[in-house]
């Protein structure tokens, strides 16, 4: 197959007569079966459909289609892969890597969010059969009642999705603790680029009957197929948790706060979160009253939880006078109720939403190995001082996982096309010295289409030659997600 690799850029394709015919023919047919409710066309195709979670690109489509249930999923699907023409799902949007959306107007938006339905909590089993439309809070919420945790959490969990998570193998704030979304996937349910339905969902902890194929699509963005449920291992949902606010000196005295933190709470500890002292006033851009208790170089959220009964207290908090005491830790407050804990987490989680509301800047989501951390931020800031000096670094994330968010944020006065240009060299240069030390440009947010040239670029050959072949035998004509993770070979939709 001759493939060209569009390092990043959408590729610039003009269409014939058939090829807006055959889509012509495709939409009409969509309308017939589903009804023009479910199927979205020019002007009632906008907001969250076409506009990313963080408002960074506006993608277009030919039309959006809605199905309610995972027969009419397969039925879209059939329909699309006869008239050749591609698919692009999508759940919450809340993804950062464009994932969702497609820059070209020459594809349909699959949306799940209808197949909204929480099959079964098996409460003796620990597992629960989500549909891929199910918005990750109102999981959780759910198994909560039941005493059950569905132990993932990311800042979009009001409006993230299932299908979603799975797709991205979402991250989040208790990594540390219990791995990325795809950790407690037990089996998948699945449509085909062809239409046919498959499933692994047995719900079995041990099922050696060979590997389950479906598991590409968890971190496969959507490119393998389309995730319509999924059945998720569960944790019992914790009786007890503790939140502290520690100021260090530096990332380095935040990495010694973290290896005393694992070594002496370790199945405890469910968070450990840094934030770089520059990141704390665009919280407030969120909400003035999200103020820290205390001004230091690198702010740390620590979360222990437990359903076990342990004194997490006692715990937390000779851990932190040790701390103190060896210099690692300058300040500690320890939260003294739930609200208190969550006003400290809302600091964290609003950064996202601070960033976005300062306007146009530089997102990264880098990882290294976890004694590399501080070499990373030094790096980067003084990368960014040296190069950029105008720009502004602002270095946070899941330190517990050696994944770090590096962002930089241009001068106000700089014009955001300008600033798009520069940002440009920027991601370049964060990239380039990540991989200089042997880290990942995309430690937890994937590879979408905002990445996929770097991909193509820095993955061995091999490799992304056996990811094409692979993405071949689950979709012959490339039309799940085109443009997405892999580039599009010449010819391809
Ligand atoms: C976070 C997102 C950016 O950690 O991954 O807030
Ligand atoms: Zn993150």
């Amino acid at each position: 197959m001759n493939r060209s690799i569009l390092f990043g850029m959408e590729s610039d394709r003009t269409f014939g007569i058939d090829t807006v015919t055959a889509s012509n023919t495709l939409l009409r047919k969509l309308e017939q079966e589903f009804g023009s409710t479910a199927v979205l066309k020019g002007s009632t195709v906008s907001g969250s459909f076409i506009e990313d979670w963080s408002r960074d690109r506006i993608g277009r489509c030919l039309a959006v289609v809605r199905p309610k249930t995972v027969q009419e999923v397969s039925r879209v699907v059939s329909l699309c892969n006869q008239a050749g023409v591609g698919i692009i799902p999508q759940g919450g949007h809340t993804g950062l890597v464009g994932g969702a959306q497609r820059l070209q107007a020459d594809c349909i938006i699959l949306s799940l969010s209808l197949l909204s339905t929480i099959r079964e909590i098996d409460p003796d089993n620990m597992t629960t059969t989500v549909e891929a439309g199910v918005v990750l809070q109102h999981l959780q919420s759910t198994l909560s009642d039941q005493n059950l945790e569905f132990p993932v959490s990311i800042g979009a969990q009001g409006t993230a999705q299932i299908g979603g998570l799975v797709s991205t193998n979402a991250g989040g704030v208790q990594v540390v603790r219990h791995g990325m979304t795809g950790t407690h996937v037990q089996g998948l349910e699945m449509v085909l680029a062809d239409g046919r339905i498959l499933s692994s969902m047995s719900g079995l902890y041990k099922d050696n009957r060979g590997p389950d194929p479906l598991r590409i699509a968890i971190g496969g963005e959507g490119a393998f197929g389309i995730v319509t449920a999924a059945c998720l291992r569960l944790t019992p949902r914790p009786t007890c948790s503790v939140t502290a606010y520690v100021g260090c000196a530096d990332f380095k005295a935040a990495l010694a706060l973290f290896r005393d933190v694992r070594a002496g709470a370790y199945e405890c500890l469910t968070g450990f979160e840094v934030m770089s002292a520059a990141c704390l006033p665009l919280a407030r851009l969120v909400d003035p009253d999200l103020v820290p208790p205390f001004e230091a170089s690198v702010h740390v959220l620590i979360r222990l939880s437990t359903a076990a009964r342990l004194p997490l207290e006692d715990m937390l908090q000779s851990l932190l006078a040790d701390a103190m005491e060896k210099g690692v830790a300058q300040d500690v407050v320890l939260a003294q109720s739930e609200r208190q804990a969550a006003h400290f987490w809302a600091l964290r989680e609003g950064l996202v939403e601070g960033h976005s509301k300062r306007g146009y800047h530089v997102r990264s989501d880098v990882s290294v190995r976890l004694g590399d951390v501080p070499q990373l931020v030094v790096t980067l800031e003084t990368m960014l001082a040296e190069e950029f000096p105008t720009w502004i670094s602002q270095a946070y994330g899941h330190m517990g996982d050696g994944n770090i968010h590096f962002n930089a944020l241009p001068p106000l006065d700089l014009s955001e096309e300008a600033a798009r240009d520069i940002g440009r060299r920027i991601e370049a240069r964060i990239f380039e010295n990540t991989l200089a030390l042997n880290g990942s440009y995309s430690a937890e947010h994937g590879i979408g289409r905002t990445k996929a040239g770097w991909f193509a670029k820095t993955t061995p050959a091999d490799r992304v030659d056996l990811l094409g072949r692979i993405k071949t035998a689950f979709d012959p004509g490339w039309h799940m997600n085109p443009g997405c993770l892999l580039a599009e070979p010449e010819g391809q939709i």
